[in-house]
């Protein structure tokens, strides 16, 4: 049994104030929660948000990591550094730091590692663009960036893992994928990883992003192989947050 996980990713957005509201108002709504919640605010506010969060049952992750431990990387924030401000979860992946910043199916890989190394839990995000689902290609996009990632870490390495299904066409932008939709490629995530350890496959968290709503988390959450969600802009809002929260109980 897959306990259901929701996490928030504030992306670039948040100030002292409007952190210290939103996570007061997440804390103080959890009381009929029961699936695991999880906020990725961005790196400086990882200090505010671990005072805030250490005594509560809400996790904190951040939003990317650098794949060296430690050196002159200038800008970058090394994995240590995320586990000494209280992360346990780390997003890799996300289609943002892949399309913006041009990171690399071999690089997301190297970023999985190194998160891995310190004992952070990856949340390995993987989806297609929509010119990629027209013309047929969502499970050959899919099915290369998690074989990038199991060619670096071998399958054991996600066992207990979390990974998030996100379709790029769907982030941001009011398109859901249909549950049906989200369930065929989760289902075939999974398969994936069977192919190579049934068990590992049956305990991996797969959870679904994009335009993830209280109207629709529901019926999304109610799929077989979707785990939760990882909510972009809707976590912003407590209000909607929290329903989204209650909608994977
Ligand atoms: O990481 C979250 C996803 O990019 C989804 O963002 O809920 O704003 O569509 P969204």
């Amino acid at each position: 049994m897959r306990r259901k996980l929701v996490a928030g990713n504030w992306k670039m957005n948040g100030s002292l104030s409007a952190n210290g509201g939103l996570l007061a108002d997440i804390l103080a709504g959890l009381g009929d929660v029961t699936c695991e919640v999880v906020a990725c605010p961005p790196f400086p506010y990882l200090a505010q948000a671990q005072a805030m969060l250490s005594a509560s049952p809400v996790g904190l992750g951040a939003q990317t990591l650098s794949e060296h431990p430690a050196g002159a990387f200038t800008g970058e924030v090394g994995a240590e550094m995320l586990r000494e401000f209280g992360c346990r979860y780390v997003l890799v992946g996300h289609s943002e730091r892949r399309s913006l910043f041009g990171e690399s199916d071999a690089v997301v890989a190297a970023k999985l590692a190194a998160a891995l190394a310190v004992g952070l839990v990856p949340v390995l995000c993987l989806g297609e663009t929509l010119a990629e689902r027209e013309a047929g290609q969502t499970e050959a996009v899919v099915s290369r960036q998690l074989q990038a990632v199991l060619d670096r870490v071998g399958v054991a390495a996600l066992s207990g893992g979390v990974l998030a299904y996100e379709p790029v066409w769907a982030i941001g932008t009011g398109l859901t994928a249909t549950p049906a939709q989200a369930q065929a490629v989760h289902a075939h995530i999974r398969a994936c990883l069977a192919a190579h350890d049934a068990a590992v496959a049956a305990e991996v968290r797969i959870l679904y992003g994009g335009s993830v709503k209280p109207q629709n988390a529901q019926e999304l959450f109610g799929q077989q192989d979707i785990d939760g969600g990882l909510i972009g802009g809707a976590s912003l809002v407590a209000e909607d947050f929290l329903a989204i929260c209650r909608a994977a109980n």
